[in-house]
């Protein structure tokens, strides 16, 4: 990602790529875009089909009490709106925009900061890579991290999802959230006829025990409001998720800077994750360029106070959206949920925090 938008400045990077090619091109992850994540992918040449493709909603659905609201982008948020679009195209699309910068299969083995170098393997042997920077995009288990001493703050939430992408044209309108006493359920969509949806299960539920119609059963007893239906279809991908809230302080040590899951991760209520790492990459690859033309390495050292507020504005808002909306089985906690959802939908001032928040809090 960083490599992609470096490029558009001049400036000679190289991206090493654990897995190959079709298998990160086919990995599904979320699919939420903020207004600046869509921005800054168009503005590096790589969102023609993000445009044509892409799904603009100017509102979310949430279901509580077995009624259905909606929280209006438009109305609350002066006109912004989100893209959805799968996270798997906007890898292809930055893989197409510059495939030759990339070595695939090329798995890093430890990362030094002092002389800003990468120790990898790719073909059995093992190779080094030395660079003015590394950028550690490398995910949570990358070893870009290891070189960063610091402190890190995690939560690890008792829950898990439980995630299908599905062959039929979504049921909503607008991505859904449902809170329900057997737990959450969100639908979610990728194309007019490719549905995303999700249910609430135990961080380590055996997937095997979930035949399809369980999961379709489920999924309209836990959505279910009157007058509507949920359309079931073939179940394309399946698959169960943890959720983990995480950051690590600072985000870099001499030429090393973290970025995306390498520095922090948020649960995946609100969709945040993708949006925070193309906001870190944003930074960074501004600051390196800034030292490229200018010598000056002023916004190189503040990139962690750059970052460091939106990252823990991003943890607010998914551990409020996720310990909103998931249920534990305490009564009481239950109806404290329902409260604030009524709360939610009955203030403007609360629907407003939760719209700002869902469409991306500007930097700053
Ligand atoms: C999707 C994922 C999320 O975590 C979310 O909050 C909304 C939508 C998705 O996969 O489309």
């Amino acid at each position: 990602m960083l490599s992609l938008l470096l490029h558009l400045e001049g400036i000679e990077s190289v991206v090493l790529e654990t897995h190959d090619r079709e298998y990160i091109e086919r990995r599904v992850r979320a699919g939420v875009l903020e207004q600046s994540t869509v921005d800054l992918l168009c503005a590096m040449g790589a969102g023609d089909r993000l445009e044509r493709e892409g799904l603009v909603h100017s509102g979310i659905g949430v279901r509580f009490g077995g009624l259905p609201h909606r929280i209006d982008f438009d109305a609350l948020t002066g006109g912004r709106a989100i893209t959805i679009y799968g996270q798997q195209e906007v890898v292809k699309d930055l893989l197409a925009a510059r495939s030759e910068a990339v070595v695939f299969n090329a798995t890093a083995v430890s990362v030094d900061a002092g002389e800003p170098s990468v120790r990898y393997t790719s073909d059995g042997e093992e190779r080094e890579l030395r660079a003015d920077f590394v950028a550690g995009c490398d995910g949570f288990h990358g070893p870009s991290r290891a070189a960063v001493p610091g402190t890190s703050f995690e939560h690890v939430y008792p829950i898990g999802w439980l995630g299908i992408l599905a062959g039929v044209a979504p049921s909503v309108d607008e991505v859904t959230y449902c809170h329900h006493e057997r737990g959450f359920a969100l639908h979610s969509m990728r194309s007019p006829t490719v549905s995303r949806l999700y249910l609430q299960c135990a961080p380590d539920e055996d997937i095997a025990a979930w035949s399809d119609d369980r999961i379709w059963d489920e999924l309209r007893t836990r959505m279910r409001v009157p007058g509507w239906s949920l359309r079931d279809g073939p179940i394309l991908e399946r698959g169960v998720v943890g959720m983990h809230s995480f950051v690590h302080e600072p985000m870099q040590n001499e030429r090393v800077f973290l970025a995306g899951d390498a520095a922090h991760i948020v649960p995946a209520t609100g969709a945040k994750g993708m949006n925070l790492a193309v906001a870190d990459a944003r930074v960074l690859a501004d600051a390196i360029a800034h030292w490229y033309r200018t010598g000056d390495d002023s916004r190189l050292r503040g990139y962690t106070d750059a970052c460091l507020p939106r990252v823990w504005r991003a943890q607010r808002f998914s551990s409020w959206m996720t310990s909103t909306l998931h249920t534990d089985g305490d009564p009481f906690r239950f109806r404290v949920q329902r409260a604030e959802l009524d709360y939610v939908f009955s203030s403007n001032a609360a629907a407003t925090a939760l719209a700002e928040n869902y469409v991306g809090l500007r930097d700053g």
